[in-house]
């Protein structure tokens, strides 16, 4: 290892010719940061154990541009596009009593679109997904649903996210992969966000350590074959995301991914507005 940068290496921002592999076996080391902030108008008194809190947010916040987060569930992609500066709004068809943001039960398909700045999109994976029994595969109309909801989405002429596993990236245009490699996370979730009326450029993905949770991918046990996950705890604890149930984790992105793209898609924002 290049003696004073293990940390440079093990987050992937070498270059290629410049990257050294870690062993697979170094296990990974979960760093812990300060408490993820909310305004105290957003924070339910179920949920403030989980999130620090502040009143003093409450002006801010409502100026912020408004993102209607389609398909909600727990509020993961919801969290990354609140960390990047959106004030979020979420739409699912189940209650999601965890989801830490403005919150309508309603169909994504139908839902009213006017009036945000911006839009994202988690179609249900199910139908193209490898961790799906290919016998189940059928109930979710995941490619249908994809194609439904750019159609809504290109006539709001706002910039717009639709994400999805690796198995339905053939249904998004010219997608971003997005693996929690490149932010020195300890899972190789890939995810693929097809982005409009912006760019983003993503960082190179890298397995060269060993992860507590991976699929999607080619991993240790071969392509498309996912490790066994690891405890709800400690993917709670790796992902920074303490607020979902299990199930909740399973369906949802890591936050840290909507965060960096977000910032893509507050750019494009702001060049709107300007
Ligand atoms: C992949 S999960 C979303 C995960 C979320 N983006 C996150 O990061 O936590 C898909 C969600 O779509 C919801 N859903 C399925 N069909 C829907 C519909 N027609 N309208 C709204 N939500 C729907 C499901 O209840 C599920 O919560």
């Amino acid at each position: 290892m290049r003696s004073g940068q293990p940390e440079l290496a093990t987050r992937g921002l070498y270059p290629n010719d410049q990257r050294e592999a870690l062993s697979p076996s170094a296990s990974f080391e979960i760093h812990q940061r300060a408490r993820i902030r909310l305004p105290s108008s957003l924070c339910k008194p179920s949920l403030r154990t989980y999130f620090d809190w502040e009143d003093s947010w409450n002006d801010d916040y409502a100026k912020r541009p408004a993102l209607l987060d389609l398909f909600a569930g727990g509020g993961g992609a919801a969290m990354g596009y609140y960390l990047a500066g959106f004030r979020v709004v979420g739409v699912d068809l189940k209650p999601q009593k965890h989801y830490p943001f403005e919150f309508h039960l309603a169909d994504a398909l139908t839902y009213p679109l006017e009036g945000y700045d911006a839009y994202h999109a988690s179609p249900p994976c199910q139908g193209e997904s490898n961790m799906t029994p290919v016998r189940y595969r059928s109930r979710t109309p995941t490619a249908t649903m994809i194609q439904a909801i750019r159609v809504r989405l290109i006539e709001t002429g706002k910039p717009f996210i639709i994400e999805n596993v690796t198995g339905a990236r053939k249904h998004l245009v010219t997608p971003v992969k997005l693996c929690g490699s490149q932010f020195g996370l300890p899972i190789f979730y890939h995810r693929y966000f097809e982005c409009h009326g912006f760019y983003c450029l993503s960082r190179s993905c890298h397995h060269n350590y060993k992860p507590i949770v991976a699929s999607g991918g080619p991993n240790a046990n071969g392509w498309g074959k996912p490790r066994p996950h690891a405890s709800v705890a400690t993917r709670r604890e790796a992902l920074r995301n303490d607020w979902m149930t299990g199930e909740e984790l399973n369906e949802s992105i890591p936050w840290q991914y909507a965060e960096f793209i977000g910032k893509y898609l507050m750019e494009a924002v702001k060049r709107g507005k300007a």
